[in-house]
This record gives structure tokens, sequence and C-alpha cells, in this order.
């Protein structure tokens, strides 16, 4: 059987990824209901922004509690990770219901590689996911041999590689799909997944040849109907390609979007300021994670951005989630 599949007690090996506002119980039920593992991502089932660690994970609670309702298969909560050894106050709230709800897995995000902390879990995590039996599929911002290895011997369930094609915050090492799969998945024993760029059976079944034992995936899952994403966001994913995507910096490594009004001044920023100034200002014009909730949840196209990844090119209708589901893993080799 697929060690994926086996390990977190699903059907197929596909595992939703988490998008911030873009995911909330009834998208993530649908995903765990057609056989893959569905993941709660920041903010979810929100549109409104709380600063409130106590009130961030209460309104987790109650969007677990909601997919609990839909159905009964396993789903995950995503846990991020810090620049330093500690975990943030807002990730052990929220570690804290996912204990006291049963959700049977964690993603966690890990980001020291990216800053100047450590490869690897925030220390803190680890037990009480271990002694709650919690399983933990880990995601860095940044992947690498040394990360993959350090989550390896940190007892993690399942590593996750992500290529420089994904949507949403991009590594700053520029490493296609291709090339990071058999990289990492050579360097471990745990199973590997492949995320960035997987948005059909053609995709899915490369990742696995390469040495994946199964696929993440995010933008793909955005024109279905069941995510919360604006009606207008996506129809401009399904009718565009990945040549209507454009690249800029922003902290902490790169960025893309769609065109939009925001786009032209992120860009020009990337074209005309330093390293550091661009850093900095394109973060302050994108507002942390505001600016998708901008873009893609309310389909404001002047203030917000639209970031997926360059796997786009092939997606040409908006679908139900189990037929993308069906579509990429229904006779496709993965054992
Ligand atoms: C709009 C958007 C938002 C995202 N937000 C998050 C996030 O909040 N946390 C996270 O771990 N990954 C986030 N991701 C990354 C996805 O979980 C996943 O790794 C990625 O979408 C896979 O690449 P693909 O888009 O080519 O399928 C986001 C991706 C997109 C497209």
């Amino acid at each position: 059987m697929n060690r994926v599949a086996e390990r977190l007690n699903i059907k197929y090996p596909f595992i939703q990824g988490p998008m911030s506002w873009l995911t909330n119980a009834e998208f993530v039920a649908a995903v765990s209901n057609a056989g893959g593992l569905g993941i709660l991502g920041p903010n979810a089932g929100q549109t409104t922004v709380t600063s409130d660690p106590r009130e961030t994970a209460e309104r987790m609670r109650t969007e677990i509690k909601k997919v609990q309702q839909l159905t009964d298969k396993p789903f995950g909560v995503t846990l991020i990770g810090s620049n330093g050894p500690d975990s943030s106050v807002f990730t052990l709230s929220i570690l804290k219901v996912v204990i006291e709800e049963h959700v049977p897995v964690a993603l966690i995000n890990t980001v020291g590689a990216m800053g100047d902390g450590k490869a690897g879990i925030e220390p803190d995590l680890i037990k009480p996911l271990k002694e709650h039996n919690i399983k933990m599929v880990v995601r860095s911002w940044q992947p690498s041999i040394e990360d993959a290895k350090a989550v390896e011997a940190q007892g993690a369930d399942v590593y996750v590689a992500t290529g420089f094609d994904e949507g949403g915050t991009l590594p700053k090492d520029v490493l296609g799909s291709f090339s990071i799969i058999p990289m990492i998945s050579d360097a471990v024993d745990i199973p590997v997944m492949l995320a960035g760029g997987i948005s059909d059976a053609r995709t899915a079944k490369a990742a696995f040849a390469l040495g994946a034992e199964g696929v993440y995936v995010g933008s793909r899952l955005i024109p279905t109907f069941e995510n919360p994403a604006a009606q207008v966001t996506k129809d401009v994913i399904v009718h565009s390609t990945a040549e209507d995507l454009k690249l800029f910096r922003v902290n902490p490594a790169y960025y893309r979007s769609l065109p939009t009004e925001l786009r032209k001044q992120l860009v020009k920023n990337d074209q005309t300021q330093s390293e550091a100034e661009v850093r900095q200002s394109n973060a302050a014009l994108m507002g942390g994670t505001s600016g998708m909730r901008i873009g893609m949840l309310e389909g404001d196209f002047e203030h917000g951005y639209v970031s997926v990844g360059t796997g786009i090119s092939v997606i040409h209708e908006i679908q139900s989630v189990k037929d993308v589901i069906d579509e990429m893993m229904v006779g496709n080799e993965f054992n």
C-alpha cells in the first residue's frame, strides 16, 4: 500500500495544501470525503482579521467542529512555524485546540531554514503531537536536504518538498518541482510528497515517476465549486496561463500574481528598488496576507493580488473537488 495513504489513513496520497483565507469547513470536508486529506489553513472560514491569539484559536475550533459534522474522514490543521526556537503564541493556542478536538493530522509549516533559525520543527510542538498520536506532515517554506533530514530525525510521518512552481509564498532557492523531488526523496527514508505545479493527471504522474509518494495541491483546487474564493478569481484562473504571471520580490523571498492594479506597483517596485528596499515596500503594499484576502476572497483586483502557481495553464474549467481528485488519482500508478 502507498505509505502516505497508509500513514494518514486516507484513500489517495493526495493532500490539499492549506491556503490562507481560501479554506473553510465545506471545502476541507469535500477533499477528505473525496479520498484525500483536507487541511484547514490560516484564517479558515474567516472574512475578517483578528490579531488576538485566543480569538484566532476559537475561530479555528468552530471551523474544526464544522468539518467534523461534514465528514468522518481524517483532515488536518496548519501549525505555522516561527523564525526562532520557540513556537508563537498563535501556534501554541491552535495546537491546544487541535489536541482538544482530536484533529488527526497537523500540517507543520517550518520556516526556520528560511530565516536565521535552524532547520526542522520547533521542538516544543513535537512532544504534545506525539503524545496525542497526531500525525505530523511537514512542509518547509525553504525545503532542503538538511531540513528533510532534521524533520525525519524528529519523527515526522511525511515530508513535503516544494518546487518553485508553487503558488503562495515562494522559496528563496529557485529549484523547480522536477529538480527538488528526486533530490529530497533520495535523501530521506520517510515518504516525500511533491508540492508545486501539480494540476492534472499528467503532472501527478510525473511527480510519482520522480520519487514522490504523494501529491500536495493548492492552485488547482481554487477553481472548484466548494472553494471560498470569489467567482471572478476562479474565472480568471481558468482563463489564464503561466505566461500571465509575474514574479516580484517581497519578504521573505518572492511572490507571483496574475494581473491586478496592485501587481503593477509590486512589479514596478521590484524593477526600480534595491533588494532591501523592495522587500520592505512590497511587504507593506501587500499587507501580509490581507492582499490575498482582498484579491482572491473578495475578488477586488484593484487593491489585492491573485497568487497561484505556474501549473495553472492546464486548468480549463471550474469543477467539483471530487472530479479534480478523481481525474488526478484514478488510474494513476501511485503504489
Ligand atoms: C493562494 C494561496 C495561498 C497559500 N497560502 C498558504 C498558507 O497560508 N500556508 C501554507 O503553508 N501554504 C500556503 N500556500 C501553499 C499551498 O499550501 C501549496 O503548497 C501550494 O499551493 C502548492 O503548489 P500549487 O499551487 O502549484 O499546487 C498557498 C498557496 C496559494 C495558491
